[in-house]
């Protein structure tokens, strides 16, 4: 009996999984104006820029570049999710639209949140190995968010 009822329980499980695929995210990314991006609008091209995008680029931007597995649910779900709300909170190809008072908050946040190891979120850097910066790229991007914040005029 307690057999019959796992082999139920497995078919659901498997039928669930099977159905959920055709639930698949957009993929869309919307737009991305050179001229409002945090990077191409200052010119930054360079070293810390590539640094920049490979780390945060995927979630805070429109510029996302989507895993294979984003088109496995639910981990497309989570994924859709993360973007949605990173790029709410922050996102670099809309930079210049943002007030200096903003901009300047934001770039107070990405020292914390960078500095303190919260960013990117967890896992990211298990899957993105590229994103598992050396303690010498850290500091560039860190010096950057600096510069870049010193440079406000609020
Ligand atoms: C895998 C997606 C992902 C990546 C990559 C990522 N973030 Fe985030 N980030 C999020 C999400 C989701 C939130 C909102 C929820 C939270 O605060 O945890 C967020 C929030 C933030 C916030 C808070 C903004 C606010 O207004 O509260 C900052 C600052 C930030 N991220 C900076 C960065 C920086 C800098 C990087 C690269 C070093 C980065 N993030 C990489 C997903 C990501």
């Amino acid at each position: 009996m307690r057999k019959k009822a796992f082999k139920i329980a497995l078919w659901f499980s498997v039928i669930f999984i099977v159905v959920i695929q055709a639930f698949q995210i957009d993929k869309t990314n919307p737009i991305s104006d050179p001229e409002l991006d945090f990077l191409t609008s200052a010119g930054e091209l360079g070293r810390v820029g590539n640094i920049l995008k490979k780390t945060c680029y995927d979630c805070h931007s429109n510029q996302s570049v989507y895993p294979w597995y984003s088109s496995v649910n639910p981990a497309g779900w989570l994924i859709r999710d993360h973007i949605d709300e990173a790029r709410e909170h922050l996102n670099f190809s809309e930079w210049t639209k943002y007030e200096a008072k903003k901009q300047d908050h934001k770039l107070e946040e990405c020292l914390e949140e960078f500095g303190e190891g919260e960013m990117p979120i967890q896992g990211y850097a298990l899957m993105h190995p590229e994103a598992d910066l050396s303690d010498e790229d850290k500091q560039l991007l860190m010096d950057y968010f600096k510069t870049r914040r010193a440079a406000i005029k609020l």
